[in-house]
This record gives C-alpha cells, sequence and structure tokens, in this order.
C-alpha cells in the first residue's frame, strides 16, 4: 500500500496530548504543535486492520500477551540487530517511561545516585526524583557540529573524592537513550562499548531506552547496548516498543528485554499488580512487528526528506539559528542561541512571536539551554508553515 503521508488529519478535539493541550500548556491556542513525539501520520494498515477484527469481538476483559507476540518480537529483535533473545527475557510494561520508573524504583534505594546524560529526554529526571533518588549530570560533549559522550567525566563519577566537599558515590544506574532524544545521535558500537565497560567495571547497571531504534535517518546502524557482550547483556536493561516508529504510543504497550534472571525476578516483582495489558496494544504491537516493514520504508524515506527541507531551509533562510544534524529519531534539535535571548525569552518569542508549540531546551538538563526541539513528523506543508512563521518572526527581532 501507498501510503500518503502530505494528507493532513485533524488532530483538534481527538484528545489528543499535542494538539488539545495549546491554551492549558502553552497559554494560547494559535499555535502550531511540534512538542510531544508522536506523528500527524496514520498508523500502518495492517495494524488498524487488526486492531478493528479484534474490536468486532465484543469483549474486552483481562488479557494477556499472546505466545505469538512472544515470537514476534524475538525474530524481529534477531533479524535487526542479531540480538538472540529468550523468550522468558521479555516483560511487558505500560510504556516506556512506566517501565523506567519501575526500574528505578526497584534497583535503587532512597538517596542512590543514578547517571544521565543531558541534555536528555526529560521524564528520565523525574524517574529518578520521584523515587527518592539523585541525579547525576554527565553531561555530552558539543563541539558545535555534533555530541559526544564524555567518558573521563563519567569515571570520575564512580571515584569517592576525599577532599573538601567529600563525596561517597552512591551510583546504581545510569539510564541511557539511544538514540539519543533530543540530540539525535545514534551510538556507535564502539562509544556504546566504552560506556557498557565503565559501568560493568562500576558494577553499575544500564538501563538503555531504545525506542528511536527503528527511526534512523542518517546513513547509520543501531547497535543494541546489549549486544555488545554476554557480560554486557548481563548488566544492561532494554527498553523497546513500537509506539515511535509505528505512532502507537496511546496504546501505551511496551517491554522490557531482562536477560539477568536475578534481576527480571526483582523486577517482576516491584511491579505485582501490572499483570494485564492493553489487548489492543498486544495485537498492535504484533501487526506492526509482523507486517510493519513496507510502512516503515515509506515513513522512513518521508522523514528523512522532511530533515532535509528543514535543515535546508533555516539554512538558506533563516540562518542565525542552526540544525544539528541528526541520525535518529524525527527530531530536530535546533541552536538559536545566537538569538541572544535568555531562556525565558526565547519560550516567549516561540510562543507569542512564532506561534509554534516545541520543546524549550532546558528542560531537557543542563546544555539545553538555547536550544529548541521540533518534531518533524508531520505532513511537509505543515512544516513548511511552522518555517515560514519562524523566519519571519526571527526577521522581525
Ligand atoms: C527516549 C524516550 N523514551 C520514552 C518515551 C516515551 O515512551 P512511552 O510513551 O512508551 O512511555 C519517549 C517519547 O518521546 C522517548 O523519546
Amino acid at each position: 500500500m501507498q501510503y500518503n503521508f502530505d494528507q493532513i488529519i485533524n488532530r483538534k478535539n481527538t484528545n489528543s496530548m499535542k494538539w488539545d493541550k495549546n491554551n492549558q500548556l502553552f497559554g494560547r491556542d494559535d499555535l502550531i504543535d511540534l512538542w510531544v513525539a508522536d506523528m500527524d501520520f496514520p498508523c500502518p494498515e495492517p495494524v488498524i486492520k487488526a486492531i478493528k477484527e479484534r474490536a468486532e469481538y465484543p469483549l474486552y476483559g483481562y488479557s494477556f500477551p499472546p505466545d505469538s507476540l512472544y515470537e514476534a518480537i524475538v525474530e524481529r529483535l534477531d533479524r535487526n540487530y542479531g540480538w538472540k533473545i529468550k523468550k522468558e527475557w521479555i516483560v511487558f510494561t505500560a510504556g516506556v517511561v512506566n517501565g523506567l520508573y519501575a526500574a528505578v524504583a526497584a534497583f535503587t534505594r532512597s538517596g542512590d545516585e543514578v547517571v544521565v546524560q543531558p541534555p536528555v529526554y526529560y521524564p528520565f529526571y523525574n524517574a529518578i526524583k520521584d523515587n527518592g533518588c539523585q541525579i547525576l549530570y554527565n553531561r555530552l560533549a558539543f563541539d558545535g557540529e555534533r555530541y559526544t559522550m564524555n567518558f573521563n567525566n563519567l569515571e570520575e563519577l564512580f571515584k569517592p573524592v576525599t577532599t573538601f566537599p567529600v563525596r561517597v558515590p552512591r551510583v546504581k544506574m545510569l539510564i541511557l537513550c539511544s538514540p539519543h532524544n533530543p540530540i539525535g545521535r545514534v551510538w556507535s558500537t564502539e562509544e556504546l562499548a566504552v560506556l557498557g565497560e565503565i559501568c560493568i567495571n562500576n558494577n553499575c547497571m544500564l538501563v538503555s531506552d531504545e525506542i528511536h531504534c527503528e527511526l534512523l535517518v542518517g546513513d547509520v546502524k543501531h547497535t543494541v547496548t546489549s549486544t555488545i557482550s554476554r557480560e554486557l547483556e548481563q548488566q544492561t536493561i532494554t527498553f523497546m516498543s513500537a509506539s515511535k516508529t509505528f505512532n502507537l504510543a496511546g496504546l501505551a504497550t511496551s517491554f522490557a528485554v531482562i536477560p539477568n534472571d536475578h534481576w527480571r525476578r526483582e523486577y517482576i516483582k516491584a511491579r505485582a499488580g501490572h499483570n494485564s495489558g492493553n489487548p489492543f496494544g498486544y495485537i498492535a504491537l504484533e501487526a506492526a512487528f509482523r507486517s510493519g516493514d513496507e510502512y516503515l520504508r515509506q515513513l522512513l524515506s518521508y522523514l528523512r526528506a522532511n530533515v532535509s527541507f528543514f535543515t535546508d531551509y533555516i539554512k538558506n533562510k533563516i540562518p542565525g539559528l542552526k540544525v544539528v544534524k541528526s541520525e535518529g529519531t524525527y527530531l530536530a534539535w535546533v541552536d538559536m542561541r545566537n538569538l541572544g535571548l535568555n531562556t525565558l525569552e526565547l519560550q516567549d518569542f516561540m510562543r507569542s512571536k512564532a506561534r509554534l508549540a516545541l520543546d524549550d531546551g532546558y528542560a531537557f538538563g543542563p546544555g539545553g539551554e538555547g536550544f529548541q526541539r521540533f518534531n518533524l513528523a508531520c505532513p511537509r506543508s505543515v512544516l513548511q508553515q511552522a518555517l515560514e512563521r519562524l523566519e519571519q518572526a526571527v526577521g522581525e527581532l
């Protein structure tokens, strides 16, 4: 089937988090919404068909994931990443953020430290703080073009400090974003190997959020962190989902892969009570993994063209801004520091002058100040309209 991603589907008045919260979240209603990470595109046809068929059956009682779903996941991870997992390693969660919260709750005690690498997806911070833990920042390095991980600084975080101010490290976990939202890096096998070694050497659990793993817009390949070595596989909990790739976020169905038997038992124990999932979520996930590849092929081609369109437009017409080259995700990270606005001025400028609903860079933590995150998963005409607003607003500054 040929998908038409240029088609504009009205999302207003559909209880859309992205389009129906403008007044409440941004203080006005005339904005173009390019913020929260879901797509303004239809879902894959095989998913819609499978959900319709299930919906026709008039009973939506407690449900469990069928064997065929486990098999679909096992097969996909092997086929796409050469990752051979056992069915028993899979634990379903009601969304990745839900699963992350449970991981922090299960494996830390109040006061423990959890490392994140900002600027990074901000719910990581909530999952840490809300569980009574401390956030440790290992800021990504940025040379003006490209972000990299700061391994020297990371190693320092595990070392005690004996001079004033004394510090006794309590680092239990590192939450990795791979590919990295919002900066769009797809971490290389080499980078992941170094990171993994540091975690192993310091007995630090690596929680790898790989929700964007299929959304590759650059000429890169995604390496599943756990495939680096058997040892690292035992040290890592991986979170995945079909929700970003196939636009199924509202179905709140995702999964963790936990090869370490002891950790898996602990995790399941900590989630006691979460023993039934959304039947439509299971059906959609399986249909997407089994029959969604043609959709994904067309989607990636459209997204890549959107990335080029967006990048070229800014380069040619709004030269004060700079788009950071992205390898993965459908998000664009734009450096606006040249505008000379402080954090709140930039936020206000985007809302009241450019009339765009975006994610403010500072929300992603240290290093995000002066940046804005754009969601490019929308029809190109919408993107064009948004860029025209931005161009005009910057021109009037
Ligand atoms: C890195 C990352 N993890 C998790 C999520 C949210 O996942 P879920 O909706 O399954 O909780 C997002 C959504 O933007 C994300 O970018």
